[in-house]
């Protein structure tokens, strides 16, 4: 057997325990700032990455390293509060490996949520941004051995974000009077910032957002067929000239996503009810 799906199985076999019965339909990944959606989930079990076999442990700031199994709206769910990022040193396939985990314990659907820089002129901190297509700079998670039991060498990405769930989105946003725009993120590996001239770069390429996660773990996912949805915060508007105040992530990024946590926290809910 391919020793890395020995590993995934291994963890989904430790988490189908800990769900006691519960099977999750529905994967939430919580970004920078974001995890307080988990303790609006009405939770079956908590367990810290720490005490999960084969796991990362999440070093980034705002991101508080749990992987949640319960319910929302009556549905099963399992979320992550926080992520793992390639920045932080995680070759690719341990970046992916929660997805897969996922996948192998019955999950259908995939929330991703990220904070990220504005690079569209039009976007304004606080904002919340449906992500309808991505640009990807960092190396593919695939690269390597294809996992057969998961899918094809060569997976379609022509529409990686599920058209359905992102009209429901938009729907029960406008129910709820938030403002929700689309627009394409771009991933690069970070961590440092980008520069000036990288962001005009960007806009010229057709990027909206900027930031430095979510779309191994969405190629991941529509490689073993999972439908996605995902949401940028727009914690800033990425460095136009040089006159733009620095950023500082601990700060200001994970000051903005928490403020802005609660109109994504009631969308979320709103969406697996819907789902
Ligand atoms: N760039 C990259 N990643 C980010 C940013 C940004 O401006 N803001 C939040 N995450």
């Amino acid at each position: 057997m391919d020793p890395r799906l020995t590993l995934i199985d291994e963890t989904g076999e430790f988490l189908r325990e800990k769900a006691a019965g519960f099977k999750p339909e529905i994967g939430i990944v919580l970004g920078s700032g974001l995890g307080k959606f988990g303790d609006s989930i009405e939770a079956i079990e908590t367990i810290p990455y720490a005490d999960i076999p084969n796991f990362a442990h999440s070093t980034a700031i705002g991101h508080k390293g749990n992987f949640i199994i319960g319910k929302v709206a009556g549905k099963v769910v399992c979320a992550m509060q926080g992520r793992f990022h390639f920045y932080e040193g995680y070759p690719m396939e341990q970046v992916t490996f929660p997805i897969r985990v996922m996948a192998r314990m019955g999950v259908k659907t995939l929330f991703v949520s990220n904070a990220a820089g504005g690079v569209n002129p039009g976007f304004k901190i606080g904002d919340l941004r449906i992500i309808d297509d991505h640009i990807n700079t960092m190396p593919n998670p695939l690269i390597g051995p294809n996992h057969e039991l998961f899918g094809e060498r060569f997976p379609d990405m022509s529409c990686a974000y599920d058209r359905e769930i992102i009209a429901k989105a938009e729907a029960i946003a406008a129910e709820l009077g938030i403002p929700l725009k689309k627009g394409v993120y771009l991933a690069n590996t970070g961590p440092s910032y980008e520069t000036p001239a990288e962001i005009r770069y960007y806009r010229t390429v057709g990027a909206d957002a900027v930031g430095m996660s979510t779309v191994p773990e969405v190629i991941g996912a529509r490689h073993c067929g999972l439908r996605v949805f995902g949401m940028s915060i727009i914690t800033n508007v990425a460095n136009h000239n040089v006159e733009t105040v620095k950023l500082n992530h601990g700060e200001d990024v994970v000051r903005i996503a928490d403020a802005a946590a609660d109109k994504m926290s009631m969308l979320f809910t709103r969406l697996v009810e819907a789902l």
